[in-house]
């Protein structure tokens, strides 16, 4: 069976100031401890993320409560944010028909999905604005049940929907996706009689794109639920050693570890070159971010690129801009089964475009990403590999559970806490308290107290 597979010699590559076999061994201890440490947690039952791909029946009820809505609207809009709302966005992108919105419904076979995520306002009313809300249901999705951002949201598009369709269209129209017990979401619920999933109260936010936050919108998209799971329990059922060279979800933590701590390559680029891991790359931005930024020593900065687009951005920087990144590829071998578009012949007598003749675009672009990858490493910069074998949801689902996996061994191997998040706390705070929320008066005081800028540095 083809398999996701990963390639990290780029980073051991003497001419791209690279590790050796030495630092790795070195890293051995350390790199068992992590895994021991995530295993103890697991056993535990605090790490639900892992044992997602098993449960059947979380999986059929998002599902059943796909084909549902879809039986009964076109549209579906994900009201949630951050880890609400990237992993699904994320598997619909990558596995989704990339222009499904323009097809009609018989082509599409599923609900458009729309994703407002932001709760920036012009975005929001141009949404409810162009949707026509008969034919609209809507997912509300926060574990902690009171998400200032996807609250705001849920409660304007509940007034409009109440206010034209009544209590029954209202119940019809909104489902939840909350904690199984807390919140204030999950209390809602049961006071005004909505559907709910539940998020596994051991699953965060950003490691729940295998539960109904990610499955829900993902089956209300058509995509192939099952696969997705079957290949995060394949990639898994591969990670069960505390040696990294067994392990690549620990190799993967391991090398991007060491090449921050032994190289001070800091940044780190998740590089695919497939337009449909694009969003992949956001969810794989607040991953490493939100779950290893925990120290001011310690949080390697994640950075989102795509090839072959960014090798006309972003790649100048890599190529020759500071010693201070690794560039990590996720290659698709077979993009899709019916993609195979070739460049026809034309403008022969244009040396400098006619060598594109009779390749296929699938040539192109792996052509681009093999020449930025040996041109990288001969500028003396490491990169890795993760490839593919197509752009299907068994390999979408091996990668989600590969970078989650490194992820909570990363958090081992800096010695941090990969499933929290204080540090945006104190924002939340300050926020609540200049809206006024009860209790919250302290934050407000300690903000207006603050001294007040100096005029002198504020021009206009
Ligand atoms: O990873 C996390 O925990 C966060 O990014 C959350 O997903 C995000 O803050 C949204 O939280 P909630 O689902 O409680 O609304």
């Amino acid at each position: 069976m083809e398999r996701l597979s990963l390639d990290v010699n780029g980073c051991f590559d003497p001419a791209a100031g690279g590790l050796t076999r030495a630092d790795l061994d070195a890293l051995l201890p350390a790199a068992r401890a992590a895994y021991e440490g995530f295993e103890a947690r697991r056993r535990a039952g605090e790490l639900g993320f892992v044992d997602l791909p098993g449960d059947a029946a979380a999986a059929d009820a998002a599902i059943a409560l796909a084909a549902d809505l879809a039986g009964k609207f076109e549209n579906l809009v994900v009201l949630g944010i951050g880890g609400s709302s990237l992993g699904g966005r994320a598997i619909i992108a990558a596995l989704a028909h990339p222009y499904r919105d323009l097809l009609s419904r018989e082509r599409r076979g599923a609900l458009r999905v729309f994703f407002p995520d932001n709760s920036d306002p012009a975005t929001f009313e141009a949404l409810l604005g162009t949707l026509d809300l008969a034919e609209t249901a809507w997912v509300t999705i926060t574990k902690s049940g009171g998400t200032a951002e996807t609250m705001a949201q849920h409660l304007a598009l509940r007034e409009r929907c109440l206010a034209r369709f009544g209590e029954a269209g209202y119940r019809e129209r909104c489902v939840l996706v909350t904690d199984p017990a807390k919140g204030a979401l999950r209390a809602i619920a049961r006071a005004e009689g909505l559907r709910a999933l539940s998020v596994p109260a051991n699953v965060g936010g950003r490691f729940s794109a295998l539960t109904a936050v990610g499955l829900l919108p993902a089956a209300a998209a058509g995509v192939d639920v099952p696969a997705l799971l079957e290949g995060a329990a394949l990639l898994e059922a591969r990670c069960r050693s505390g040696a990294p060279l067994e392990n690549p979800a620990l190799l993967l933590a391991s090398v991007l570890h060491l090449m921050d701590v032994r190289k001070k390559r800091r940044i780190h680029v998740l590089m695919p070159y497939a337009d449909g891991l694009r969003d992949l790359g956001d969810w794989f931005v607040q991953l490493w971010a939100e779950s290893l930024g925990k120290r001011p020593e310690v949080g390697p900065t994640p950075f989102r690129a795509v090839g072959a687009t960014d090798q006309h951005s972003s790649l100048q920087l890599m190529m020759e801009g500071p010693h201070d990144k690794v560039v990590a590829f996720v290659r698709v071998v077979q993009p899709r089964a019916d993609v195979s578009m070739t460049v026809p012949e034309a403008y022969r007598p244009h040396a400098e475009i006619a060598y594109l003749h009779g390749h296929t675009m699938g040539e192109l672009i792996e052509a681009e990403r093999r020449a930025t990858d040996a041109a990288l490493r001969r500028n003396g910069r490491p990169t890795l590999s993760i490839t593919l074998p197509r752009l299907d949801a068994r390999a979408v689902g091996e990668l989600l559970m590969l970078l989650e996996l490194a992820t909570a061994y990363a958090g081992g191997l800096y010695g941090v806490n990969a499933f929290d998040q204080p540090g945006v706390e104190a924002g939340k705070r300050y926020a609540q308290g200049i809206l006024g929320r009860p209790g919250f008066e302290k934050a407000r005081d300690e903000l207006l107290a603050a001294p007040p800028p100096d005029g002198a540095l504020v021009l206009g």
